[in-house]
Protein backbone atom coordinates (compact mmCIF):
# COMPACT_ATOMS: atom_id res chain seq x y z
CA UNK A 1 0.00 0.00 0.00
CA UNK A 2 1.47 3.45 -0.75
CA UNK A 3 1.95 5.77 2.34
CA UNK A 4 0.81 8.77 2.04
CA UNK A 5 3.14 11.18 3.86
CA UNK A 6 1.60 13.98 6.41
CA UNK A 7 4.36 15.93 8.50
CA UNK A 8 7.04 13.36 7.19
CA UNK A 9 5.00 10.42 9.41
CA UNK A 10 2.99 7.79 7.44
CA UNK A 11 -0.34 7.57 8.33
CA UNK A 12 -0.15 3.86 9.62
CA UNK A 13 1.91 5.38 11.97
CA UNK A 14 -0.12 8.23 12.74
CA UNK A 15 -2.89 6.16 13.38
CA UNK A 16 -1.26 3.18 15.36
CA UNK A 17 0.20 5.27 17.91
CA UNK A 18 -3.32 7.67 18.16
CA UNK A 19 -5.00 7.00 21.35
CA UNK A 20 -7.78 9.24 22.55
CA UNK A 21 -7.11 12.32 25.08
CA UNK A 22 -9.38 13.58 27.29
CA UNK A 23 -7.12 15.72 29.32
CA UNK A 24 -6.00 19.24 28.05
CA UNK A 25 -3.27 22.03 29.05
CA UNK A 26 -5.83 25.08 29.09
CA UNK A 27 -4.33 26.71 26.34
CA UNK A 28 -5.96 28.04 23.48
CA UNK A 29 -5.10 26.56 20.01
CA UNK A 30 -2.58 29.08 17.85
CA UNK A 31 -4.24 31.27 15.32
CA UNK A 32 -1.94 29.66 12.55
CA UNK A 33 -3.55 25.68 13.79
CA UNK A 34 -6.99 27.60 13.42
CA UNK A 35 -6.35 28.39 10.09
CA UNK A 36 -5.15 25.11 8.89
CA UNK A 37 -7.97 23.29 10.93
CA UNK A 38 -10.54 25.94 8.48
CA UNK A 39 -8.78 25.08 5.12
CA UNK A 40 -8.68 21.24 6.17
CA UNK A 41 -12.45 21.75 6.88
CA UNK A 42 -13.06 23.05 3.47
CA UNK A 43 -11.34 20.71 1.42
CA UNK A 44 -12.78 17.90 3.02
CA UNK A 45 -14.52 15.17 1.03
CA UNK A 46 -16.30 12.14 1.46
CA UNK A 47 -16.90 9.12 -0.50
CA UNK A 48 -20.71 9.57 -0.31
CA UNK A 49 -21.00 13.11 -1.10
CA UNK A 50 -23.47 13.79 1.88
CA UNK A 51 -23.31 17.60 3.00
CA UNK A 52 -21.63 18.30 6.46
CA UNK A 53 -20.22 21.02 8.01
CA UNK A 54 -17.62 21.30 10.59
CA UNK A 55 -17.06 24.37 12.81
CA UNK A 56 -14.32 24.95 15.72
CA UNK A 57 -16.22 26.06 18.39
CA UNK A 58 -14.74 27.90 21.26
CA UNK A 59 -15.85 27.97 24.66
CA UNK A 60 -14.33 29.72 28.03
CA UNK A 61 -16.92 28.21 30.23
CA UNK A 62 -15.96 24.95 28.72
CA UNK A 63 -12.46 25.45 29.97
CA UNK A 64 -13.34 26.59 33.16
CA UNK A 65 -14.47 22.91 33.73
CA UNK A 66 -18.53 24.21 33.80
CA UNK A 67 -20.91 22.04 32.66
CA UNK A 68 -23.33 25.07 32.19
CA UNK A 69 -22.47 25.30 28.66
CA UNK A 70 -20.81 22.68 26.17
CA UNK A 71 -20.58 19.97 28.91
CA UNK A 72 -19.64 16.65 28.77
CA UNK A 73 -20.27 15.28 32.18
CA UNK A 74 -16.82 16.00 33.76
CA UNK A 75 -15.29 13.96 31.18
CA UNK A 76 -13.07 16.10 29.09
CA UNK A 77 -10.89 18.69 31.42
CA UNK A 78 -8.98 21.41 29.86
CA UNK A 79 -10.14 22.03 26.74
CA UNK A 80 -11.79 25.14 25.57
CA UNK A 81 -12.20 24.41 21.71
CA UNK A 82 -14.24 21.42 19.89
CA UNK A 83 -14.53 20.25 16.29
CA UNK A 84 -18.36 20.21 16.17
CA UNK A 85 -19.90 18.43 12.84
CA UNK A 86 -23.34 18.59 11.14
CA UNK A 87 -24.18 16.24 8.75
CA UNK A 88 -27.82 16.21 6.16
CA UNK A 89 -30.44 13.28 6.96
CA UNK A 90 -29.31 11.31 3.73
CA UNK A 91 -28.67 7.62 2.69
CA UNK A 92 -24.92 7.13 4.49
CA UNK A 93 -25.09 10.15 5.83
CA UNK A 94 -23.59 8.47 9.51
CA UNK A 95 -20.68 6.41 7.35
CA UNK A 96 -20.14 10.12 5.65
CA UNK A 97 -19.97 11.70 8.95
CA UNK A 98 -17.35 9.25 10.52
CA UNK A 99 -15.46 9.02 7.25
CA UNK A 100 -14.94 12.56 7.45
CA UNK A 101 -14.48 12.98 11.63
CA UNK A 102 -11.96 9.96 11.38
CA UNK A 103 -9.78 11.87 8.41
CA UNK A 104 -9.88 15.46 10.40
CA UNK A 105 -8.93 13.13 14.15
CA UNK A 106 -5.81 11.92 11.75
CA UNK A 107 -4.81 15.06 10.34
CA UNK A 108 -5.71 16.82 13.65
CA UNK A 109 -2.91 13.88 15.19
CA UNK A 110 -0.33 14.65 12.56
CA UNK A 111 -0.67 18.15 13.58
CA UNK A 112 0.17 16.68 17.70
CA UNK A 113 -3.37 18.13 18.83
CA UNK A 114 -5.06 15.46 20.59
CA UNK A 115 -8.87 14.32 19.85
CA UNK A 116 -11.46 11.94 21.56
CA UNK A 117 -14.50 10.69 19.56
CA UNK A 118 -17.54 11.49 21.99
CA UNK A 119 -20.69 10.02 20.98
CA UNK A 120 -22.25 9.87 24.60
CA UNK A 121 -20.51 11.96 27.15
CA UNK A 122 -21.62 15.25 25.85
CA UNK A 123 -24.30 17.49 26.13
CA UNK A 124 -25.91 17.46 22.80
CA UNK A 125 -28.77 20.25 22.44
CA UNK A 126 -25.80 22.63 23.82
CA UNK A 127 -23.57 21.58 21.17
CA UNK A 128 -26.17 21.64 18.51
CA UNK A 129 -27.15 25.04 19.92
CA UNK A 130 -23.53 26.11 19.10
CA UNK A 131 -23.79 24.97 15.52
CA UNK A 132 -26.87 26.22 15.23
CA UNK A 133 -28.09 22.56 14.02
CA UNK A 134 -31.28 22.48 11.50
CA UNK A 135 -34.15 20.44 11.45
CA UNK A 136 -32.81 18.37 8.17
CA UNK A 137 -28.92 17.55 9.78
CA UNK A 138 -28.07 15.42 12.77
CA UNK A 139 -25.16 15.56 15.13
CA UNK A 140 -23.84 12.22 16.15
CA UNK A 141 -20.71 12.60 17.90
CA UNK A 142 -17.96 15.74 17.96
CA UNK A 143 -14.19 15.68 19.57
CA UNK A 144 -12.81 18.24 22.12
CA UNK A 145 -8.98 19.54 20.20
CA UNK A 146 -6.35 20.71 22.01
CA UNK A 147 -3.14 20.60 23.37
CA UNK A 148 -2.51 17.30 25.37
CA UNK A 149 -1.59 17.19 29.06
CA UNK A 150 1.05 14.43 30.14
CA UNK A 151 -1.56 14.12 33.24
CA UNK A 152 -4.47 11.95 32.93
CA UNK A 153 -7.69 12.90 34.98
CA UNK A 154 -8.92 10.47 37.31
CA UNK A 155 -11.95 10.25 35.31
CA UNK A 156 -9.77 9.79 32.10
CA UNK A 157 -8.18 6.67 34.23
CA UNK A 158 -10.73 5.26 34.77
CA UNK A 159 -12.64 5.49 31.49
CA UNK A 160 -9.31 4.05 30.01
CA UNK A 161 -9.76 1.14 32.18
CA UNK A 162 -13.58 0.81 31.91
CA UNK A 163 -13.40 0.85 27.83
CA UNK A 164 -10.25 -1.57 27.93
CA UNK A 165 -8.38 0.96 25.57
CA UNK A 166 -4.89 -0.51 26.61
CA UNK A 167 -5.72 -3.83 25.33
CA UNK A 168 -6.54 -3.70 21.68
CA UNK A 169 -7.54 -7.20 20.06
CA UNK A 170 -4.78 -9.14 18.17
CA UNK A 171 -5.48 -9.98 14.53
CA UNK A 172 -6.58 -13.75 15.41
CA UNK A 173 -9.28 -12.20 17.66
CA UNK A 174 -10.72 -10.37 14.23
CA UNK A 175 -10.46 -11.34 11.28
CA UNK A 176 -11.23 -14.56 10.13
CA UNK A 177 -11.95 -16.77 6.77
CA UNK A 178 -15.44 -17.70 5.64
CA UNK A 179 -16.24 -18.79 9.38
CA UNK A 180 -15.32 -17.86 12.82
CA UNK A 181 -13.38 -21.22 13.03
CA UNK A 182 -10.60 -20.13 11.08
CA UNK A 183 -8.44 -17.57 11.35
CA UNK A 184 -7.65 -15.61 8.00
CA UNK A 185 -3.49 -15.94 7.90
CA UNK A 186 -1.63 -12.49 6.65
CA UNK A 187 -0.77 -14.81 3.26
CA UNK A 188 -4.46 -14.92 2.40
CA UNK A 189 -5.15 -11.49 3.67
CA UNK A 190 -2.54 -10.23 0.92
CA UNK A 191 -2.72 -6.64 -0.36
CA UNK A 192 -5.19 -6.11 2.66
CA UNK A 193 -2.93 -6.64 5.52
CA UNK A 194 -1.93 -3.33 6.07
CA UNK A 195 -5.63 -1.46 5.70
CA UNK A 196 -7.08 -4.36 8.31
CA UNK A 197 -4.37 -3.82 10.52
CA UNK A 198 -4.98 -0.14 10.46
CA UNK A 199 -8.69 -0.44 10.89
CA UNK A 200 -7.67 -3.12 13.92
CA UNK A 201 -6.04 -0.18 15.91
CA UNK A 202 -8.94 1.25 16.94
CA UNK A 203 -10.56 -1.56 18.20
CA UNK A 204 -10.47 -2.26 21.96
CA UNK A 205 -11.38 -5.17 23.99
CA UNK A 206 -14.82 -4.39 26.34
C1 LIG B 1 -18.08 6.31 17.76
C2 LIG B 1 -17.31 6.50 19.05
C3 LIG B 1 -17.93 7.10 20.13
C4 LIG B 1 -17.22 7.33 21.32
N1 LIG B 1 -17.83 7.98 22.36
C5 LIG B 1 -17.13 8.26 23.49
C6 LIG B 1 -17.75 8.98 24.55
O1 LIG B 1 -18.91 9.35 24.51
N2 LIG B 1 -16.98 9.27 25.62
C7 LIG B 1 -15.66 8.89 25.73
O2 LIG B 1 -15.02 9.22 26.72
N3 LIG B 1 -15.06 8.18 24.73
C8 LIG B 1 -15.76 7.86 23.62
N4 LIG B 1 -15.15 7.18 22.59
C9 LIG B 1 -13.72 6.86 22.67
C10 LIG B 1 -13.48 5.40 23.04
O3 LIG B 1 -13.79 5.24 24.39
C11 LIG B 1 -12.01 5.10 22.75
O4 LIG B 1 -11.80 5.14 21.37
C12 LIG B 1 -11.63 3.74 23.30
O5 LIG B 1 -11.60 3.81 24.70
C13 LIG B 1 -10.27 3.26 22.77
O6 LIG B 1 -9.24 4.06 23.26
P1 LIG B 1 -8.19 4.75 22.29
O7 LIG B 1 -9.01 5.63 21.31
O8 LIG B 1 -7.32 5.54 23.20
O9 LIG B 1 -7.48 3.66 21.56
C14 LIG B 1 -15.85 6.92 21.42
C15 LIG B 1 -15.25 6.28 20.33
C16 LIG B 1 -15.95 6.07 19.16
C17 LIG B 1 -15.26 5.39 17.98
Amino acid sequence: MAEELLFGTPITEIIKNRISVRTYLEHSLTSEIKDKLSRFFSSLSGPFGVPIRFELIESDLALKGSSAKLGTYGVIKGASTYVVAVVEKADKDLEEFGYLLEKMIIYATSLGLGTCWLGGTFKKSEFAKAIKQKNNEILPCITPIGYPSSRKSIIESAMRFAAGSKSRKGWEELFFSCDFSKNLSESEAGNYVAPLEIASAGTFSI
